[in-house]
């Protein structure tokens, strides 16, 4: 775990393995020059530095009055809003997992003119910084056992991951800077926490494993927790998950998470997370190609489990109430079939015609019990739903569907401000057509066209005319697959959205 420490040491007492040197494109001329001369430093650097966003140039620190053995100079760009400093907190974390920095001074003493810059606070800005940092130096290396390494002559152990990241600011920005520090080390640790249970793979992560990883945030953060375990839930009647489980050689759970702030609560919010551990299909098995990656289907629940922990650790001022209905999605002898008709936890009944659209059978109990037994004021749930999402939007864009536009539009500024983006897509009453049963009250698929909506339309089934329910589904976004240009593996999507939308709540 890295240690986050707030200063106002002065630079040149401060030793690490990098010194971090951010600059303006406007302050690059005057200033970058002056705390050169000041440290001793060769300006001839800043003649090929241009100082973009993200911009980085490594200097070594020989001969200048400097501690730390190696500088890098870090561009602002116009520091015109968040993005600015989130490309360069993000070109700082490559630096650092690239050249196995382990202890890092990052030079702020700008930060609060940066924040009046982009119109935010001087915390705010340390907490984008220190998030971005932690995020972007995430490894998932725990299944690596290092015993196929080879090992240079002295060298004991593997080399660590950062161990300290410092941020020097003026003595007058200490508080708010602390402040922010620490709220960006909660929420990155929520969202890497969403990223090792995504890359966990089917065999290290069941529905009890998933159950247990709620327990263990929930300790961490000091919310109620409650596990319906296999028996509690065919009791319950929610015949959904109870189908999508028939296949599987291990149990399902139903996780609720309960997060209350220390007085009232200004709203109720219920989030909902497919927790899927695995995805084969069912009978209606899938493809081998890539079936793999459908270790990932549990995004949702992992986006809802950080986010309660997050929330809670925050005291944000919400009760916050996580559901998590879990299985893994496998075919065999006691498989659902498809043409099984299911009658789910709300007394809806509905005809299985694909045992691959498993997600929303499982949410439809999950939804149906939360709206009856917490009468929330709003409802989200998050799930990695449909291939077809992905079709419409890509992978790194959430689709976002709602019976309320004051929610969807929350929704959407607070994906505009965390950069985790949602855009929008009806749910009108003309997709009923395609959902409809001639056995039962409901088709678990609709047909060729409109795969996203259609699933979000059997969702909204579910939440007995409640007025205030959206639906985020992440199956782009939640999991970079092989070759891309990003980290292979779970992206933490809607944790960073989720905390941005409740701390903003109206
Ligand atoms: N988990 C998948 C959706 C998915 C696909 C997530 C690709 C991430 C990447 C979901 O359970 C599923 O299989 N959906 C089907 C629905 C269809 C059978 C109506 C799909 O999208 O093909
Ligand atoms: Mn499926
Ligand atoms: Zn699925």
């Amino acid at each position: 775990m890295t240690k986050i420490a707030v200063t106002k040491s002065s630079l040149k007492n401060l030793k690490s393995d990098l010194l971090v040197m951010p600059f303006g494109v406007r302050e690059l001329k005057k200033e970058a020059a002056k705390s050169f001369e000041a440290f001793g430093l060769d300006k001839n650097a800043l003649k090929d530095f241009k100082g973009n966003a993200g911009d980085s140039l490594l200097l070594y620190s020989g001969g200048s009055k400097l501690k730390s053995s190696k500088i890098l100079l870090l561009g602002l760009g116009e520091v015109s809003g968040t993005e600015d400093i989130r490309k360069a907190a993000s070109s700082v974390a490559h630096e650092i997992a690239s050249r196995q920095v382990q202890t890092l001074v990052f030079d702020g003493s700008s930060i609060t003119a940066w924040a009046g810059k982009i119109k935010g606070t001087t915390a705010s800005v340390a907490e984008l910084l220190v998030d971005t940092i932690l995020y972007g130096t995430y490894r998932f290396d725990q299944l690596k056992s290092g015993k196929l390494e080879k090992k240079k002559a002295g060298e004991k152990e593997k080399k660590s991951r950062l161990s300290e990241l410092k941020i020097r600011v003026n003595a007058g920005s200490l508080k708010p800077a602390a402040a922010g520090a620490e709220s960006g080390r909660v929420i990155a640790e929520a969202r890497n926490l969403a990223r090792d249970l995504v890359n966990l793979p089917g065999n290290l992560l069941n529905a009890e494993e998933l159950a247990d990883a709620a327990r263990k945030s929930a300790d961490k953060s000091g919310c109620r927790v409650t596990v319906f375990e296999k028996e509690e839930i065919e009791e319950l009647g929610m015949g959904g998950l109870v189908a999508v489980n028939k296949g599987s050689a291990k149990p399902p759970t139903f996780t609720i998470l309960d997060y209350e702030p220390a007085s009232a609560p200004q709203a109720t919010v219920a989030l909902v997370g497919k927790g899927v551990t695995f995805d084969s299909g069912g009978i209606s098995l899938k493809p081998a190609n890539g079936m793999d990656d459908m270790k990932s289907d549990m995004a949702g629940a992992a986006a809802v489990i950080g986010a309660v922990e997050a929330a809670a650790l925050l005291e944000l001022p919400l009760r916050i109430i996580g559901f998590i209905p879990a299985t893994d999605n496998m075919p065999g002898g006691s498989a659902q079939k498809p043409g099984d008709v299911i009658t789910t936890y709300s007394g809806i009944t509905a005809e299985v015609g694909n045992t691959d659209a498993e997600g929303r059978l499982i949410l439809a109990d999950a939804l149906a019990y939360a709206v009856k037994h917490y009468k929330p004021d709003a409802v989200i749930d998050l799930a990695t739903l449909t291939g077809a999402c992905i079709v419409a939007l890509g992978y790194s864009v959430a689709g976002l569907f709602s019976n309320n536009d004051m929610l969807a539009g929350e929704i959407y500024e607070a994906g505009q401000r965390s950069g985790e983006k949602v855009w929008r897509m009806p749910v009108w009453d003309e997709y009923d057509d395609l959902i409809k049963s001639e056995v039962a009250d409901v088709h678990n698929t609709g047909g060729k066209g409109a795969g996203a909506i259609t699933a979000a339309r059997f969702l909204e089934k579910f939440i007995d005319g409640h007025t205030r329910w959206a639906h985020i589904d992440i199956a782009g976004p939640s999991y970079s697959a092989k070759g891309g240009k990003h980290l292979q593996g779970g992206t933490g999507f809607g944790v960073r959205l989720l905390i941005d939308l409740l701390r903003d709540w109206k």
